[in-house]
């Protein structure tokens, strides 16, 4: 007897697809998964210093590196054994119009903290001074992952459960406008506007500070701040809270930098709010804020 060629193949996958179930099964439920297959150990420096020995450009491309889950892993040191151009690269000496570099002086490069020559972008976020004292920035704060094929930080598809392939909060679609990180839950949050508004301020923080700011006290900020409203603030991974504190009581710009001098965006991140002592009724506008930070970012509890 002749089975038809087609039907010939699907039984043979059919074989196939139940030899793979066997396989499953035979692999008790509380079994612990193949090591070479926990993300963690696959993220580890060593295992990422293996690879990348035998890697060639193809596989330096789909490295399991850049997907989820192995991505939430890996520390800086992971990504820089095949990135080390990132802490390398310096800008042109000159624009191609002829600008030079040392004689530009940008508006966000007035603020007091800025300090040294002109530099990369990822140079201002990981490696100056500035950012060594408030930050503590992984590569996978922004990028979380580099999917050659779809273009974007994580695939569009979505998980065996349906949800979306995000960790933003709320399960914010990951994907946006094929940026190779997700500014408004990344740039935003240092790059916002100064939230007047909801301190029910009028004036621009220039003209504000000018009122608030004498030699004994140089960070109007910290008037209201200090004491009175969101004392509770900076607990995450990425920030280096008690530094912060410390170099901003010299100077307002500490603050403004990161909250509307160094503005990109008109609007302003939607900051948690955490409960602080003295706390009052909730305004309105603060309704619907979380009470905590990210839980990604969380510090451990202690
Ligand atoms: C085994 C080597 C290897 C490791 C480890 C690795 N990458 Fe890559 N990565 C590559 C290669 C190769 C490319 C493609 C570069 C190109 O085409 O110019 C790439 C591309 C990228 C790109 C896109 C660059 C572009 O121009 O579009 C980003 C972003 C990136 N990697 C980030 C990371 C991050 C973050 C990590 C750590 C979590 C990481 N990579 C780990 C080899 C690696
Ligand atoms: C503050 C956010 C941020 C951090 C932290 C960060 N990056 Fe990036 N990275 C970006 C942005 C934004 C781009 C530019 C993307 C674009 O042009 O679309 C970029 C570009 C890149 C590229 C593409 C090549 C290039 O120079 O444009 C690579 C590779 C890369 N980053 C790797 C890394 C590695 C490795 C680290 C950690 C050592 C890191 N990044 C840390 C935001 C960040
Ligand atoms: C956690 C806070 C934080 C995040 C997130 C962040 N930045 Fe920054 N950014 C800073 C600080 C602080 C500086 C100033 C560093 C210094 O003075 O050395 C800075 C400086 C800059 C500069 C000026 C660079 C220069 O040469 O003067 C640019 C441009 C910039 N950021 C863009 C971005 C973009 C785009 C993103 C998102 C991909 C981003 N930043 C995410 C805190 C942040
Ligand atoms: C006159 C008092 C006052 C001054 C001065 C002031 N703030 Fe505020 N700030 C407030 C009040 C009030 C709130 C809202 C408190 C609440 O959540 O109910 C607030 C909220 C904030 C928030 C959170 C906004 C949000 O949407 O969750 C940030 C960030 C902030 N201030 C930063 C600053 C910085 C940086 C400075 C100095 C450059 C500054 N503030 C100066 C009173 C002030
Ligand atoms: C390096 C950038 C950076 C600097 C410097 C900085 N902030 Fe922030 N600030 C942030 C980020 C990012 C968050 C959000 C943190 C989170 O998600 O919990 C935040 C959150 C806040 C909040 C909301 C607090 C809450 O309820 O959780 C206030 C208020 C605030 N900052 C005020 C200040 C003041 C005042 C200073 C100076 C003493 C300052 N910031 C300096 C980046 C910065």
């Amino acid at each position: 007897m002749s089975i038809p060629r087609a039907r010939a193949v699907s039984s043979a996958l059919t074989v196939v697809a139940l030899l793979a179930g066997w396989a499953a099964l035979a692999q008790s439920p509380g079994a612990k998964t193949d090591p070479a297959e926990d993300p963690a150990t696959i993220a580890s420096v060593a295992a990422t210093k293996a690879r990348a020995a035998k890697a060639d450009y193809q596989r330096g491309v789909w490295d399991p590196t850049h997907f989820k889950p192995a991505i939430d892993h890996a520390g800086n040191e992971a990504c820089l054994v095949c990135h080390s151009e990132i802490v390398k690269a310096t800008p042109r000496e000159a624009s191609p119009a002829g600008v030079k570099a040392g004689e530009a002086l940008a508006w966000y490069q007035t603020l007091e903290t800025y300090s040294g020559k002109q530099e990369s972008f990822h140079w201002r976020h990981l490696q100056s001074s500035f950012a060594k004292e408030t930050m503590n920035l992984q590569c996978n704060f922004c990028h979380q992952g580099n999917d050659p094929r779809e273009k974007s930080p994580h695939v569009t598809a979505v998980r065996s459960d349906g949800a979306p392939n995000s960790s933003w909060a709320g399960a914010a679609p990951a994907f946006t406008l094929r940026k190779s990180v997700n500014p408004s839950e990344t740039c935003l949050r240092c790059h916002g506007a100064f939230p007047a508004e909801n301190m029910g301020l009028g004036d621009p923080w220039p003209a504000t500070r000018e009122g608030l700011e004498t030699v004994e006290t140089p960070n109007g900020c910290l008037g209201c701040h200090a004491e009175q409203f969101r004392t509770v603030r900076h607990q995450t991974t990425y920030l280096k809270a008690a530094n912060i504190e410390k170099l901003a009581k010299t100077s307002s710009d500490v603050c403004y930098g990161c909250h509307g001098g160094r503005q990109w965006y008109r609007a302003s991140y939607s900051y948690p709010r955490h409960a602080w002592p003295g706390m009052a009724d909730t305004p309105d506008w603060a309704k619907d804020r979380p009470t905590q930070s990210d839980v990604r970012f969380q510090l451990p509890k202690k």
